[in-house]
């Protein structure tokens, strides 16, 4: 690097020290890029670590300031409820392309941010002092498949302007994963972190694209990218936002609701699923664990696998008069491609991962949020 120094101060003394200064400050600058991120040595196991951060230590003095994209959706209204209780709420830049309702606008704050709106994304970044970005905006399986050119700006175009900014002002970066980035030709009981992976869904090739990307931009520039392939997620206060997986959250509202449940798959598609608590755990315990614990850049965390039909026998402890009719439909295909049992030896072993939510927790934990909506259909 040449460097130019024009005014008086450029000559002399003085003018050299500053050079010389600049010149350092260059080079210590490259010497950061040409390192991976986050090198420093922690001496405690790194499960020890999560179990440490699980305990729910005061880490708001040294909080991160994060901005979740897409954060209106299933996922991000509840991870943001719980970065704002750990980090503090101004630390948390919701943002999405949708009006936010009240009680969100009360709890922190909340910005228009479309994801293909480069320039923008960069003034929030710059304007927020951003230090994490969680990249929640996608179209999920069944709508990205009704709107394909849709999806795919959303997916890749979106992703790619995320992970360029990441790079380019060293941010920490989550872009969630999925069971959708497998395929008919991977194993699908069980399925492991590193296997062949042909998705059939324009969903699952913009993950896998993001996934590799991901891997890619942390080898060649050192990018702090994590992913999960998270399951089926389950939540009872936030709607599913058109995944193939959707059915294990409306089931509970319509046994609520009506008594009456209609179901696109066939009563023994086995799927891999995990209740909400349990995915917002796993993402933040991620985002948290020593850098050097890492040896993958995504991984799979799996909790419970089960069918429709074992679905419903559980819910029906709480509706025992739920009906239920099995109407597949074109979703069908896609979970028929699907893993059935997810593997995530590699998590657990690596940073302590454990999920906490089984079948009949996760049935209770979904009755006693959803009921409150509902007339009273559970006697
Ligand atoms: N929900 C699941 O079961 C599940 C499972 C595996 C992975 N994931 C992943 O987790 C992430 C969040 O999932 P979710 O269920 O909350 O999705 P969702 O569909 O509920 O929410 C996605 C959000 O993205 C926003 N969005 C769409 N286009 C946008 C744009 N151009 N700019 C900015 N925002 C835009 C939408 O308004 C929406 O609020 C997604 O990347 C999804 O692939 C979800």
């Amino acid at each position: 690097m040449t460097l130019a120094l024009t005014s008086s101060k450029g000559k002399g003394k003085v003018g050299k020290m500053v050079k010389e200064k600049i010149s350092k400050l260059f080079r210590l600058l490259n010497t950061f890029h040409a390192k991976l991120p986050d090198q420093r040595t922690f001496s405690t196991s790194c499960v020890l670590h999560n179990k440490i951060l699980s305990t729910g230590a005061d880490k708001k003095s040294s909080s991160p300031r994060v901005l979740i994209t897409g954060s209106l959706g299933q996922l991000g209204t509840g991870l943001a409820k719980k970065l704002r209780a750990r980090y503090g709420a101004e630390n948390i830049i919701m943002s999405d392309i949708i009006r936010a309702p009240r009680e969100i606008l009360e709890t922190g704050p909340y910005i228009y941010a479309d994801i293909l709106d480069f320039k923008n994304l960069q003034e929030i970044i710059v304007n927020y002092r951003i230090d994490w970005l969680i990249h929640f905006s996608a179209l999920l399986s069944a709508i990205g498949e009704s709107n394909v050119p849709l999806a795919m700006r959303v997916n890749i175009e979106g992703l790619h302007n995320v992970m360029e900014l990441a790079k380019q002002y060293r941010l920490k970066i989550f872009v969630p994963s999925t069971i959708g980035a497998f395929g008919p030709d991977s194993p699908r009981n069980p399925t492991p972190d590193l296997c062949v992976q042909r998705p059939r869904t324009i969903y699952g090739v913009s993950k896998v694209h993001a996934e590799l990307l991901g891997e890619y931009y942390h080898f060649k520039y050192g990018l702090d990218f994590r992913s999960l392939r998270f399951p089926g997620v389950i939540s009872g206060d936030t709607s599913p936002g058109g995944g193939t997986t959707d059915y294990a959250v409306v089931i509970f509202h319509e046994a609520l609701r009506t008594g009456q449940f209609k179901c696109y798959l066939r009563e023994d598609t086995k799927l891999p699923m995990m209740y909400i608590e349990d995915c917002l755990r796993s993402l933040i315990e991620l985002m948290e664990a020593p850098n050097e614990c890492l040896k993958l850049r995504t991984y799979n965390v799996a909790a419970i696998s089960f069918t429709p039909e074992e679905l419903v026998k559980a819910v029906k402890k709480h509706v025992p008069n739920l009906k239920v009719d099995y109407v597949p439909d074109h979703r069908q295909a896609i979970a028929d491609s699907w893993p059935q049992v997810f593997e995530d030896v590699n998590a657990r072993k690596d940073w302590g991962w454990k999920h906490e939510y089984g079948l009949d927790e996760l049935c209770s934990a979904m009755i006693e949020v959803t009921k409150p909506y509902y007339v009273d259909n559970s006697k």
